[in-house]
Order: C-alpha cells, then sequence, then structure tokens
C-alpha cells in the first residue's frame, strides 16, 4: 500500500489499517518487510529517540533527518511525518518552506495535530498536491494547554467540538485522521460520521486502523506501560540479555573464536 487511494481502498474493504511509527533506516527496512499498512515519522521522535519529555523540542530539520533516513529504508510503505510544533502556525509561505522541506526529505505526505484555526492552511497544502493526515483528541503538542497526557473528549462539549473539527478537518480535505486518547464510544461516533479513515491510539477498537510507536510494541521501555498499549516483544529484556551474553563472552576469552578472527 503506497498511496492514499490504497488506504481508502482498505477502509471501504472494512480491513482494519496498522500504522507504526519509525524513526531510522535500521528499523525502516524492517518495517519495510512487514505487513504494516503505513508508516509515521512523529515528533514523538523528540522523546523516543532523544529522550526529551515532550515533543515541543522536535523541530523541521530533526523530522526532516529522521524522514530521510526512514525513507532510504522504506521503499514499499506510504510514509507520513509529523509538522512538528507550531510549523504550522506560522505565515503561509514559512509554512510551505516547512512542508516542503519534509516533502522533499521523503515523505508523502505531513501530518498536522488540531484544526480549530489551520483549516485554511491545511485546506491549502492540500490543494498544492500534498496529502495531510488530521490529528484530534490528544495532540501532544498541546500538553501544556490541556494538563498532561489524558484522556480528551469526556464532556458533552469537548465532544461535540471534536466531532465538528473532524468533519472541518475531511471538509479541508485531509485524507485521514488519527484520534489519539479519546473514549472508544466518541471515537466510534467519529469514524462512522466521516467517509476517511481514521487511525486510534488508545481510541477503542471501532477505528478504522490503529497506530503504536514502534519502541512500544516492540517493549523497549519497561517503565512506559498505558492502559491502551499492547507490547509484542520483550525488547528490552532481548536486547540487554544480547548484551550481557556478550560481554560474558568477551571477558571470559570466548569472542572472538577462531572463526571470528583473520
Ligand atoms: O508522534 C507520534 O508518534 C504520533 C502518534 C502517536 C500518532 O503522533
Amino acid at each position: 500500500m503506497k498511496t492514499i487511494q490504497g488506504l481508502l481502498k482498505l477502509k471501504n474493504q472494512d480491513e482494519k489499517i496498522s500504522m507504526v511509527t519509525c524513526y531510522d533506516f535500521t528499523s525502516a527496512k524492517i518495517v519495510n518487510e512487514s505487513d504494516i499498512d503505513l508508516v509515521l515519522v512523529g515528533d514523538s521522535a523528540a522523546m523516543v529517540i532523544h529522550g526529551y519529555e515532550n515533543t515541543i523540542p522536535a523541530s523541521i530539520n530533526m523530522m526532516a533527518t529522521h524522514v530521510s533516513a526512514v525513507h532510504r529504508g522504506l521503499p514499499n510503505k506510504f510514509l507520513v511525518a509529523d509538522m512538528p510544533f507550531l510549523a504550522h502556525r506560522k505565515d503561509r509561505d514559512t509554512v510551505m518552506i516547512s512542508v516542503e522541506t519534509i516533502m522533499k526529505a521523503g515523505a508523502n505526505s505531513v501530518k498536522i495535530e488540531g484544526g480549530k484555526g489551520h483549516i485554511d492552511i491545511i485546506r491549502h497544502i492540500v490543494e498544492s498536491g500534498v496529502p495531510v493526515m488530521g490529528h484530534l483528541g490528544l495532540t501532544p503538542q498541546s500538553v501544556n494547554m490541556v494538563g498532561g497526557w489524558k484522556v480528551q473528549g469526556r464532556t458533552d462539549d469537548v465532544a461535540t467540538q471534536l466531532i465538528q473539527d473532524a468533519q472541518d478537518l475531511e471538509k479541508a480535505g485531509i485524507f485521514a485522521l488519527v484520534l489519539e486518547m479519546v473514549p472508544a464510544d466518541l471515537a466510534k461516533k467519529v469514524t462512522e460520521g466521516l467517509d476517511i479513515p481514521t487511525i486510534g491510539i488508545g481510541a477503542g477498537p471501532d477505528t478504522s486502523g490503529q497506530v503504536l510507536v514502534l519502541q512500544d510494541l516492540l517493549g523497549m521501555n519497561p517503565e512506559f506501560n498505558p492502559t491502551f498499549l499492547r507490547k509484542y516483544a520483550d525488547g528490552f529484556s532481548v536486547i540487554k540479555d544480547a548484551l550481557n551474553e556478550f560481554t560474558s563472552d568477551v571477558k571470559s576469552g570466548n569472542f572472538p573464536n577462531e572463526e571470528e578472527s583473520f
């Protein structure tokens, strides 16, 4: 699946869509060989790769560096890349230079958090030939506004606004919408009201697809255990055990052996 048309086809066939984040060339080569439908270079790179406490430090340069590395390892998949904190809230020319940088680094589309206040620029980006993915619910770039990593849309007011934003974004031309940390019944309602696919993270089972951060689903961080996460491997232990085995072989003189020497 390498096109937005292919993605829409999955939704229309009632086939769930799988999306995963990716930030580097080596992982991209593995993801490229997998059954994953769609790949996101998320601004979560700021946290997962660079160790920041939130996504606010992500910049266009940081995103472009990761997009370019992932793109080189991922010829078979459609690549979405986040517009980082405030990148879409500048004057139109500056926004378009940022979009151009991300796309020329190898993305097939950009993802933009939120809706209210930047529907016009989203429409302009789409009309310029760049597919845009929306992102509503918990929008981590607004973490200081919403007061933490909390489920969004539990009150009627916020839920009504979210439904309205989703419809405005669809009218502006987005091709898919991420719903993060929203109650399952609200995610279902939003999904049923749209023609485009929704991709959930902490949004229950009724979205058109699901996304997880690669390192989260691989179990690389034993301290990160949110309700919505299912770990498909114990990556932390696998890597730690391999490192310990290597150290033990080095210390015992078991590595390298004759065949591993020139
Ligand atoms: O940056 C990111 O990883 C994301 C996903 C959680 C959807 O936006």
